[in-house]
């Protein structure tokens, strides 16, 4: 029998039209200012993909099935919807979104990555699924006849399977160590390259071998396989590499998408696949410049990684200076510009709100207020874009890296709220450093370093000291970051 396709070009426009959305949605998420309304033309274009998937692809394509059974041919069978099954899906969505509602809704911003990575394993799992669905009924999914599936059905859900359950058992190693259920430091198993390259091969080898042979030995063997090498590739990775990780894994997902958008024939989550697969290698990669690691070794599977997240802290006896809150009001009320650097600690203490009040009071006093963001501030990209936007920071004072960092020099006061790692000079100076490589903000050239922090033992993600602390132009503001900006405001009067 023929291998045919029933396209209804109803069906094919509408998913054009949600693949423009979800282009549209990209473009308007790469700037704070149209990412709003870049999340709604995400929305439009998931909620006409949804829709017409189930006008059009639910009936048809249970009418093949019995048009399979009953005639032998299939594509030509009227057109009855089936509401049963309409509605068992709608029950399904039902079920999700309110999971997905609630978990979003209790999530604290500081979680998000290991939310983002649950996500991530229940695409990976889907994809298995569907592949698996697809394997022990390809008859029903239109890509078999006689049951022979067609060999490009075979690539493309072999290759459907693999990337599904790696990003499945990524995912998950990566959610545990996000989460603190396992430890952040990363697990180096001797000969682990070989063992990961031959894995690997393994896998692209029994892909090729089920284009010959589709017993469901070489199916399940390519599944179980791919299970392993997604837990082996991430499980050597260190807590710092983690974000580049997640967001690698994020790209995983898009294209284990894409690959059941081959088997299930639904261009739109081909289209969407390939969207999420590449702009999430893009992420990952300009994450990867960001944090100076190489791309190939993260994505290898920690080759040559091993900076740990939170290693010993390593205060020192060298002497330095404490201030309070009102040596910091006076500062930067007699400041002609005051630069702003948030970090991981004001989204701990939800400081983001005081610390706007703060900035409108100094503006008041006629001094210049800026924000300087570094693209791995925090826990997640953009963490401190999206802070400051909920305290409605004005955007034309939130500036990147390299459009500040040389701005430093002639700036009165350095505001430095709950950062470390991106203010670390050891990034620039000290070569066995964990950080060293990674672009950081000068802050030490300022005039006066205001340095808020809860305590002096206390270290950044990178888990090293900060010269910074002990310079003669810093003061350090021991406290609650929250706690000591509204004792700040308050002495500002
Ligand atoms: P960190 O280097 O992690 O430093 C956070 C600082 O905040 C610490 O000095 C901590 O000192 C202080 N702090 C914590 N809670 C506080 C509170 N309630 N009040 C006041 N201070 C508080 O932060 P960073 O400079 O933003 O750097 C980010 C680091 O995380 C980088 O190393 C980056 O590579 C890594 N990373 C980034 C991402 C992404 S994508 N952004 C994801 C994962 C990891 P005390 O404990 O003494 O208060």
């Amino acid at each position: 029998m023929e291998h045919t396709i029933a396209v209804n070009p109803w069906a094919s426009l509408a998913y054009l039209v949600a693949g423009v959305c979800f282009i549209l949605a990209l473009r308007g998420l790469s700037s704070p200012t149209s990412s709003q309304r870049g999340n709604r033309f995400g929305m439009i274009g998931m909620t006409i993909a949804v829709v017409t998937t189930l006008v059009t692809h639910v009936p048809r394509h249970l009418v093949y099935i019995h048009a399979n059974l009953m005639t032998g041919t299939i594509g030509d069978a009227p057109f009855i919807p089936d509401y049963t099954t309409i509605a068992e899906i709608l029950v399904a969505i039902s079920i999700g979104a309110a999971i997905g509602i609630v978990t979003a809704r209790r999530i604290a911003m500081t979680a998000m990555p290991q939310l983002v990575a649950a996500f991530h394993s229940l695409v990976g799992m889907a994809a298995v699924l569907v592949a698996g669905a697809a394997f022990l009924n390809p008859e029903a999914f239109g890509i078999a006849a006689a049951g022979q599936i067609f060999a490009q059905s075979r690539i493309e859900m072999g290759l459907g399977v693999a990337i599904g359950a790696i990003t499945f058992s990524g995912s998950v190693i990566a959610f545990l160590k996000l989460n603190g259920n396992m430890g952040g430091k990363p697990i180096m198993l001797p000969g682990r390259h070989v063992i990961n390259l031959a894995v690997l091969a393994g896998i692209l080898g029994l892909v090729a071998y089920f284009t010959q042979d589709q017993s469901p030995w070489v199916f399940w063997t390519i599944t179980g396989l791919s299970f392993a090498i997604g837990f082996l590739l991430i499980i050597p990775i260190g807590g710092a590499d983690m974000p580049v990780v997640v967001s690698m894994l994020n790209s995983y997902s898009g294209w284990a998408a894409a690959a059941m958008g081959f088997t299930l024939h639904n261009t739109a989550m081909i289209i969407t696949g390939a969207l999420v697969g590449s702009s999430g290698a893009i992420l990952s990669y300009i994450m990867c410049r960001a944090m100076n690691r190489s791309f190939i070794s993260v994505i290898a599977g920690g080759f040559g990684g091993d900076s740990g997240g939170g290693a010993a802290a390593a205060a020192s006896d060298r002497p330095w200076k404490r201030g309070s809150a009102e040596d910091a009001a006076f500062l930067m009320s007699q400041a002609e510009q005051v630069i702003i650097v948030p970090g991981y600690g004001m989204a701990v203490a939800q400081a983001q709100h005081v610390l706007r009040e703060m900035a409108d009071k100094l503006k008041e006093e006629g001094v210049r207020v800026k924000y300087a963001i570094h693209p791995v501030a925090g826990r997640m990209p953009g963490h401190m874009n999206v802070l400051l936007a909920e305290a409605n920071v004005p955007y034309d004072e939130v500036f990147e890296l390299e459009d500040i960092n040389s701005e430093f020099a002639q700036t009165d006061v350095a505001f430095i709220i709950g950062a470390n790692d991106v203010v670390n000079p050891a990034a620039k100076t000290d070569k066995s450093s964990p950080i060293y490589g990674m672009p950081v903000f000068d802050v030490n050239k300022a005039k006066t370093v205001l340095f808020i922090k809860r305590s002096m033992g206390g270290v950044g993600y990178a888990g090293v000291d900060n010269d910074v602390f002990y310079q003669d132009n810093t003061m350090m503001l021991l406290a609650d970051a929250k706690k000591m900006v509204e004792e700040i405001v308050k002495a500002l009067g």
